[in-house]
């Protein structure tokens, strides 16, 4: 069992992206997508199969079926009319869906084993011929022995940073940075931090977008149109701002235990599973060679597979005495962004500790 998680993982990082697996994924790991509030066929007006799936989960199945074909939305839809049937494809992928469901229902005992992404891989449409020059199988990863503890492993991360007493002395930051898009359009950001508190704010050609968190929620909010958060979203916000440039990661989890030693790029990374007081769970993967903290991830199950949020941390450099990670890449299904960090300003007082708080409107 162990050797068959262990290929998953390394297929998933030769490819770069995460295919519908949930083998290791146990439901105490995962943000639980519990029915809370009302369906998909309450909230949406031409609803024929989604149903009874949480209207919460609606938005990120959508942006699954995107990643997993490799389209956007108007593959299936007119978008100005998301109801409409006009489309082929949205059709297509009803019976796509209705077809999914009935596999995992069948042949898996009703657990999420296959997804869109199962057999499309990023594809239209999906290739039945096996691949005949397929990438070479990764040498499987010898263990350690003995296995590291979650403890060592947090102490070289704060170690590898700079230290205990470094650490302490930096208590507020402010950030010049740009954020990098797919496209290689380029937006100014700034952040200010202090803590766990963060403001991030994306200077856009037609907006500026704001997201912070201010010691409860995650918050974004927009100066253009308005932008509709999932419980899920905020979270993934709040985790962000705690993680980024907290090396002290038992004050962001109430559980973290080791796993076991993977690969990331071809570097060994220590793989910690870590939870949060409320039962959420992310993956810690930290470079085994630097300490250094290199990826972290938070799963949500969804009707139709995993949506997994991704953070890359690279580029460690140092400020006042503690290094920070200058490259943050971040990539979800529909969002993929690399954020570069230009300047550091240390202990720049913050006047107004509301800059951390959700703006009212
Ligand atoms: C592969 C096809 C496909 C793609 C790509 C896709 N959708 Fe959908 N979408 C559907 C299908 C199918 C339904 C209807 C589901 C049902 O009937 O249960 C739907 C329903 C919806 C609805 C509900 C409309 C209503 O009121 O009935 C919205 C909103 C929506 N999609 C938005 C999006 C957005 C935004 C994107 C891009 C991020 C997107 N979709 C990408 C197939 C797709
Ligand atoms: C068991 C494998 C499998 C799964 C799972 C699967 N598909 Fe497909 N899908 C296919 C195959 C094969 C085709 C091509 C069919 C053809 O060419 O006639 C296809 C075609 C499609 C098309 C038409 C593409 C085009 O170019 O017109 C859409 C849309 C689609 N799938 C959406 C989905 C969605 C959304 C999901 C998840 C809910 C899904 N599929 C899950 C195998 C699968």
């Amino acid at each position: 069992m162990r050797n068959i998680k262990l290929s998953i993982v390394a297929v998933a990082m030769v490819f770069g992206v995460f295919f519908a697996w949930n083998g290791w994924v146990t439901k105490a790991q995962t943000q639980t997508a519990q029915s809370q509030g009302p369906t998909i066929g309450q909230q949406f007006k031409n609803i024929k199969v989604l149903n009874d799936v949480p209207a919460e989960q609606l938005g990120k199945i959508m942006n699954i079926f995107n990643a997993s074909l490799g389209v956007d939305c108007a593959f299936c839809h007119n978008t100005k009319d998301y109801s409409s049937d006009e489309k082929r494809e949205k059709q297509t992928a009803r019976n796509m869906i209705r077809m999914t469901f009935d596999i995992n229902k069948n042949s898996f005992n009703g657990r999420p084993q296959v997804s869109c992404n199962s057999c499309h891989n990023g594809h239209e449409e999906p290739t039945a011929a096996p691949n005949l020059w397929p990438p070479a199988e990764e040498a499987e990863i010898k263990q350690p022995d003995p296995k590291p503890t979650a403890d060592q492993i947090l102490a070289n991360y704060l170690a590898a940073v700079g230290g205990k007493d470094k650490v302490a002395k930096v208590t507020s930051r402010q950030i010049t940075a740009s954020r990098l898009e797919p496209d290689n359009k380029t937006e100014a950001e700034e952040i200010w931090q202090k803590g766990q508190n963060l403001r991030i704010v994306t200077n856009y050609p037609t907006a500026v977008i704001t997201e912070g968190f201010g010691g409860s929620n995650g918050w974004k909010v927009s100066n253009g149109p308005e932008l509709h958060l999932t419980r899920f979203d905020e979270a993934e916000i709040a985790r962000s701002a705690q993680v980024l440039f907290n090396p002290d990661l038992r004050s962001v989890y109430t559980k973290i235990d080791y796993r076991f030693e993977g690969q990331i790029d071809g570097r060994p990374v220590y793989l910690l599973t870590a939870t949060t007081a409320a039962n959420q769970a992310d993956r810690l993967y930290f470079d085994v060679a630097t300490g250094f903290l290199v990826r972290r991830q938070s799963v949500i199950r969804t009707a139709l597979g995993p949506f997994v949020y991704e953070t890359d941390y690279s580029d460690y450099k140092d400020f006042g005495g503690v290094k920070i990670p200058t490259t943050i890449k971040v990539a979800q299904p529909g969002v993929r962004f690399t954020r570069k960090i230009t300047k550091v300003k240390i202990n720049a007082p913050i006047a107004d500790s509301s800059v951390f708080n959700e703006p009212k409107k």
